[in-house]
């Protein structure tokens, strides 16, 4: 398998959209938590819940700085995107209350555009989607806003670090090596610009991490499902990449 390495660019938000018109129901690149909070079962479903996810990624490619947005594509009989990842700068560490409002969805009835922090230009088609109607919007936003704002208790405040916020494989192509991919790019920007690198893994993901050379911080972010109409609890594992530059001067 011929497997590139790349930057996203704006067309390919049409290509991830498509998805729902090549593979079954729920077969896509959208990640974690939405699959829980807004489970597809139809194609209908899925391309609504696809082209609502990926014009709110579309509109933090084009309105979030921070955004290092890469893909990984199989250049050998599909030549289609397998894999992606959202990489985030934060040149002066990551901060709860500015960044917030890009993780969130609002309410349908809130008579708030979904794009409210466009920097004022009118929302595209894409960005005026309906949020698909069994969206559990509260829990979603419930799990995120728990994820994020406990970054204050283990990402030291105010330093410059890389944060992985979003990365899914395809399910037809997972165990070949591209999550992998992603995560080393990740890994190559904090060693060149000698900073951290942090995220929070889900249960699958953690020891792909680990091998990466990830260590887990602290105990596991265990996020109460129940009161939003969740089950149980959702489990993160906080973890963290030292780049070898400055583990070698610590240990000087
Ligand atoms: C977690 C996830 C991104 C990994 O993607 P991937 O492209 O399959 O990852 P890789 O192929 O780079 O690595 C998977 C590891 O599991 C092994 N593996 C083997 N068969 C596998 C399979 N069928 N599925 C997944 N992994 C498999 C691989 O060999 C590899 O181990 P290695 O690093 O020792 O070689 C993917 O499973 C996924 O999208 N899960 C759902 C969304 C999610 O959990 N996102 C991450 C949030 S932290």
């Amino acid at each position: 398998m011929d497997l590139q390495l790349d930057a996203l660019q704006i067309e390919d938000f049409y290509n991830l959209i498509s998805h729902s018109k090549l593979h079954p129901p729920g077969q896509d690149l959208v990640g974690p938590p939405t699959p829980l909070c807004c489970p597809v079962q139809t194609p209908q479903e899925a391309s609504t819940r696809l082209a609502f996810h990926f014009a709110k990624q579309r509109a933090r490619f084009l309105g979030d700085p921070t955004v290092r947005y890469m893909k990984v594509v199989d250049r050998g009989r599909s030549n289609s995107i397998i894999s992606i990842a959202r990489w985030h700068y934060y040149p002066q560490g990551y901060k709860f209350e500015s960044e917030i409002h890009w993780e969130t969805h609002d309410l349908p009835n809130s008579n708030v555009p979904v794009e409210s922090h466009d920097q004022g230009q009118a929302p595209t088609q894409e960005q005026a989607q309906q949020i698909p109607k069994d969206f559990n919007i509260p829990l979603h936003n419930h799990i995120l806003r728990t994820r994020d704002r406990a970054r204050a208790s283990w990402i030291p405040a105010n330093e410059p670090c890389w944060i992985l916020m979003h990365m899914v494989t395809h399910p037809s192509h997972r165990g070949k090596g591209a999550a992998g991919m992603l995560i080393q790019w990740g890994i190559e920007q904090a060693e060149k610009d000698r900073v951290p690198a942090y995220l929070e893994a889900g249960v699958m993901g953690r020891p792909i991490y680990e091998r990466h050379g990830f260590v887990q911080v602290g105990e596991p972010l265990k996020v109460n499902l129940e009161g939003y109409g969740g089950v149980g609890t959702f489990v993160m594992c906080t973890m963290a990449y030292v780049p070898k530059w400055k583990g070698a001067r610590r240990e000087v």
